[in-house]
Parts: C-alpha cells; structure tokens; sequence
C-alpha cells in the first residue's frame, strides 16, 4: 500500500514536471522581465504606454499595457505591424527574444490600484478644525 502510494506520488510528480518542460520551448531561456523593462524603455514604448503601462495620450490614445490580457502571439503581432499612430517594430530592431521579455515584463507590472487603496482618495475631512487653527 505504502509502496503504491509512493510510484503513485512519484507518477503524478514526474507528469507534473513533464508538463512544465513540454510547456517551454526546449533550449529557449525563460523570458526575462528585468530585460523587458529595459528594453521597453529603450525602445521607447514608454512614451506612449506609460512607465508604468498605465497607456496615456502621446500622439493618439495609447492603451494600458500592464496586466494585457492578448496572448503573447497577438502582442507580437501588433508591435510588429504598429496599428493606426503606433509605429511598427520589426526584427531588427526588436528581436522576438526582447518582445517576450517586454511582455514578461508589461504582464508583470500590477495595474491601476482600486480607489480604496489609494490613502489621499480615502481621506475624510476633520468634522471640526482643532482648536487654535482658525482664522477670524
Ligand atoms: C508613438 C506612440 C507609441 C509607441 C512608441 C508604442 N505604441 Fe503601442 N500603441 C500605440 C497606440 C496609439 C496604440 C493603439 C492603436 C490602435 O488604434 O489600435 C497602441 C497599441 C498597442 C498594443 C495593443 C494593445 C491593446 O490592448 O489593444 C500593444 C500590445 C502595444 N501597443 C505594444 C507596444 C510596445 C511593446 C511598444 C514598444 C516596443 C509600443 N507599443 C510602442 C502607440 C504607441
């Protein structure tokens, strides 16, 4: 019994790890965001999207980028062919080894925050001024 449990525990481990490795491209390094931030900021992507992949109003409305919920194939798609006013960024002056790092690092960044986290918007107004502090 203990024996069984045991190949069984190491059958569903081994399959386990197999997924992980059938997941990722043999030979291929594990994207790198740290790069990608870098490089989004060389490239020059944060002029229209933002630092933080906020999106923002450079020349045409750029949208967010952090948290981008367009598979990693559709974002390459569109930074290679530049939609409307964003410019197109083909191989050579992007690799597709950089473009995965930059959308490792966009779907690292953490979004906009809810309103009740953010202390200044939770700030309630002092019902009466302390006393001493008003002006007559
Ligand atoms: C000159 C401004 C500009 C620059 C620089 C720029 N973009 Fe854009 N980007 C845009 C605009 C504008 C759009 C919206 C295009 C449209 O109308 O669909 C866009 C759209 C996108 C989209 C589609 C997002 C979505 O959710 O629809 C992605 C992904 C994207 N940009 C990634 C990048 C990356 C990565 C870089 C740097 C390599 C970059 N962009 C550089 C302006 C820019």
């Amino acid at each position: 019994m203990t024996r069984w449990r045991g190949r069984l525990a190491f059958a569903i481990g081994a399959a386990a790890l197999g997924a992980c490795v059938a997941a990722w491209p043999q030979g291929e390094p594990a994207p790198d965001a740290a790069n990608g931030k870098r490089v989004y900021l060389e490239v020059g992507c944060f002029a229209c999207h933002g630092r933080s992949g906020q999106g923002g109003a450079y020349n045409y409305p750029a949208p967010p980028l952090a948290q981008t919920r367009l598979p990693q194939e559709a974002f390459k798609t569109i930074v290679r062919a530049g939609p409307n006013e964003m410019p197109a960024y083909p191989e050579p002056v992007l690799s597709d080894r950089e473009l995965a790092d930059i959308y490792a690092f966009v779907r690292s960044l953490p979004g906009p925050r809810p309103a009740r986290d953010i202390p200044l918007l939770n700030v309630t107004a002092p019902k009466e001024a302390p006393a001493g502090s008003r002006h007559e």
